[in-house]
């Protein structure tokens, strides 16, 4: 894949916290969370378990030198429990011993007594129950209750959308290490270095200058690591100040499981109204999302729900309700898409039904209603430079939709127990992240005497290639071989108050620092070279392929010698830059403005074959023409969208995380929590790179790519329908995901 990290990767050579020397001395630590998902604590005995010989210490809430709390946005988490559980896997202590495994195994010795509680698992259970954890938010344009009136067809509904595990190959963890005056240095498995960073401050009770949080790379974030990388740093934080040692916190996968939260289910009331034509007038859509035991980024993630309400059509009249559930699930939190995709399955589920009633064709309604470059999203941001229907149109060209349906009709008419299905996905995702504020990012570049590069920004490399891309930009401005740079750790104490790498803007936000950094040292070596050697200014000088040019010619100078000199003249070899994304505000007290710098499109065609008589399915073919714009990183982009629309397949299909009715997950590992593995890939993926696409507000003209395919995956589910559809024709299908083997059974022959 030409990687930053390929050859370390396939060697095994590739460093994650895990893997990292550690000092002598350091010790391990292990928490103790709770077994239950709501209750009172009674009481809490250690017995003799710290006087085993190896144990150091075992510590609980009272230990916590700051304050007992990591709410990012809400204050509502402690890091321990003190007199309460809300979820089953609530840290409530911590064991450091010398060995991991002597950690984890005096857990069993702890005694612990609950009052239990009744728990609530269900959002809408929680909003009867007035749980919500902000008032009801509300996005909307235009005048649902009038629309009605002019609507030839309305229909509504349920659907329901499950979580996700996230399932990052490295598990959550953290090293700490005490360092001089009081400080801790983290190095951390998290995707927000500053967040990390601030909430072990906070628990410390210290400035930001004396915690320091260094991140080499994640095995996979996928989200779980934006937020939730915070309670285990921290936690290894207050050990390690605590015992004056470093402490190592590594989570097992299973406890990894049954601690952290998930994609957030939601489940959500729609009612969708059209004109006989297909033409949709109005859309009212109410999200119970389940939140879980902490607000964790739900508040965002619910706004981000909102305002992909209409995926990619343009609705005139919108009410789009969010209610934030407080439940006893561990708090659910960011994954790939980050509320989207959620709302997006209840559009196309409200679509589908539309057109199930009409007995006219999803397509049909869809095309109908694609985002024209005119049009206004319900949040009153205008769909500039849509490529809705552009994308659209090139799908029904490259896949020829009505061969695709020929071939099924023609199939399931010969086959009585395997039938096909196939389904258009289109997509829709605003580029940006929707707290305003944390379009920022900064690239500190230093060019050493020898004329290597490094490179530090705000980014963190986890598998998405986000270094890599960083490096071409580098590479590209000082026309440099791509080896001469490298790409270091992301650290606090380079880059200072990083927003996360999230919200697929990575590389967009931290490659336009970093260009702009590579940008004002090319120009101070250009003056140099100018003064040094007596050019004029309307002399072009230029650099190419390592070596200086003056109007169009080499002057016998490379770029090493270049630098070398410029060091001998004290030139500053060093440059900060800071970007913000230019143009983005927006009201939330009105929920008007332009939350987004730009949107991404695409289209796919999803083909699949389900067996009839077992209910298990196979994925065809994904075929997708999706807009990158220009792309510079093309086999990454490529493998970004292909593990995406997996990530989506599993998601919409196989992977069911079952929480039984006391709060206890049932799926907590690989044998009960099945993801997509290589036989249930789709047979085939094609993904076309739209042509003549441009956007000069992503970095070198290019689109993200991190999050929007994964939408595609959506896709999938429809057209498992629709195979069902042609073996029960006369079938009333929930929109009910993940449409798992055994659901499809039941739905194919339930009466
Ligand atoms: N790809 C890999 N291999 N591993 C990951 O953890 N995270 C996804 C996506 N692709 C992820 C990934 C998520 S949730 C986001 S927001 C983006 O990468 C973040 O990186 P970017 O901003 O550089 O696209
Ligand atoms: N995406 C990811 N993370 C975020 C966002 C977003 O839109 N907003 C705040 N945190
Ligand atoms: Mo991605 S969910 O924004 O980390």
């Amino acid at each position: 894949m030409k990687y930053y990290d390929m050859t370390r990767h396939v060697r095994g050579e590739s460093l994650f916290a895990d893997d990292l020397l550690v000092p002598e001395g350091t010790l391990f630590a292990s928490v103790f969370s709770s077994s239950i998902a709501h209750g009172k604590i009674l009481s809490l005995d250690f017995l003799d378990a710290e006087k085993l010989a190896g144990v150091k210490k075992i510590i609980t809430a009272k230990d916590i030198p700051g304050q007992n709390q990591i709410g990012g946005i809400i204050q509502d988490e402690p890091l321990l429990a003190e007199s309460e559980v809300h979820f089953c896997g609530q840290p409530i202590a911590v064991v450091i011993a010398e060995t991991q495994l002597l950690a984890r195994e005096v857990k069993t010795k702890i005694n612990i007594q609950y009052e239990e509680l009744p728990p609530v698992t269900d959002a809408r259970e929680a909003y009867a129950k007035g749980m919500l954890i902000i008032p009801p938010r509300i996005f909307s344009n235009g005048n649902v209750g009038e629309a009605w009136k002019q609507c030839d067809v309305i229909v509504d509904g349920t659907v329901e959308t499950g979580a996700q595990e996230h399932l990052y190959l490295e598990t959550q963890g953290a090293i700490a290490f005490p360092t001089e005056g009081n400080g801790i240095k983290i190095i951390s498995s998290t995707q927000g270095p500053t967040a990390t960073q601030r909430a072990a401050c906070k628990v410390l009770g210290l400035p930001m200058h004396q915690v320091e949080v260094d991140v080499m790379r994640l095995g996979g974030g996928f989200g779980g690591k934006e937020d939730q990388a915070n309670a285990w740093a921290a936690l290894a934080a207050v050990s390690a100040f605590v015992t004056k040692k470093p402490v190592k916190l590594i989570l097992p996968r299973q406890e990894d499981m049954r601690m952290t939260g998930k994609r957030h289910p939601y489940s959500i009331d729609y009612k969708i109204g059209l004109t006989k034509e297909g033409k949709i007038l109005a859309y009212e859509v109410t999200f119970f999302q389940n939140a879980g035991a902490a607000a964790d980024l739900s508040t965002p993630i619910l706004d981000r729900t909102l305002f992909h309400a209409t995926n990619s059509y343009y609705v005139p009249n919108v009410k789009a309700i969010g209610l934030c559930c407080r439940t006893n699930l561990p708090p659910n939190t960011a994954f790939r898409g980050f509320g989207g995709p959620q709302a997006m399955f209840a559009m196309e589920a409200a679509i589908y039904k539309a057109a199930d009633k009409m007995g006219i064709e999803v397509s049909i309604i869809q095309e109908k209603n694609l985002l024209k470059e005119e049009d206004e999203f319900h949040y009153g941001q205008l769909a500039e430079n849509s490529k809705a229907q552009t994308c659209w149109n090139e799908a029904k060209e490259k896949f020829d939709p009505g061969q695709i349906k020929n071939n099924i009709e023609k199939f399931n008419a010969e086959n009585k127990s395997v039938k096909k299905g196939f389904a258009f996905m289109p997509i829709c995702f605003g580029i940006s992240f929707t707290n305003t504020f944390m379009n920022q990012a900064s690239s500190l570049v230093h060019i050493y005497s020898d004329g290597s590069v490094g490179v530090s920004t705000a980014a963190v490399e986890m598998g998405q290639g986000v270094n890599e891309k960083i490096r071409l930009v580098a590479a590209e401005i000082f026309s440099i071989d791509k080896s001469k740079i490298k790409i270091e750790t992301t650290n606090t104490t380079r880059v200072a108050n990083t927003s996360p790498t999230a919200a697929s803007s990575a590389a967009d936000l931290n490659g336009k620092a970093t260009e702009l950094a590579c940008k004002n040292l090319f120009k101070r070596l250009i003056s140099f070279v100018k003064n040094e050697f007596n050019y004029s200014p309307q002399d072009k000088i230029d650099f190419r392929n390592e070596n200086v040019f003056c109007n169009d010619e080499a002057i016998g100078l490379t770029w090493a010698e270049l630098i070398q000199k410029a060091f001998f003249k004290r030139v500053n070899l060093s440059a900060h830059a800071h970007y913000a994304v230019p143009g983005i505000y927006f009201d939330k007290e009105k929920n008007k403005g332009n939350a987004f710098s730009y949107y991404s499109f695409g289209t796919a065609v999803i083909q699949v074959t389900v067996d009839c008589l077992r209910g298990t399915y196979v994925v065809d073919s994904v075929k997708a023409v999706h807009d990158f714009g220009k792309s510079f990183a093309n086999v990454i982009d490529r493998g970004q969208a292909e593990g995406a629309i997996m990530q989506g397949i599993g998601w919409m299909t196989m992977e069911e995380i079952i929480y039984n009715s006391d709060g206890k997950l049932l799926t907590d590992a690989l044998s009960t929590y099945k993801v997509p593995d290589i036989h249930s890939a789709p047979k085939e993926i094609e993904i076309h790179f739209l042509e003549n696409s441009d956007n000069p507000l992503g970095i070198f003209n290019s689109k993200a790519i991190g999050e929007p395919p994964l939408m595609y995956g959506i896709g999938t589910f429809f057209a498992l329908q629709n195979a069902m559809k042609a073996f029960r024709p006369e079938g009333e299908f929930q929109f009910s995901a993940p449409l798992t083997p055994e659901k499809v059974l039941l739905g194919l022959y339930k009466e």
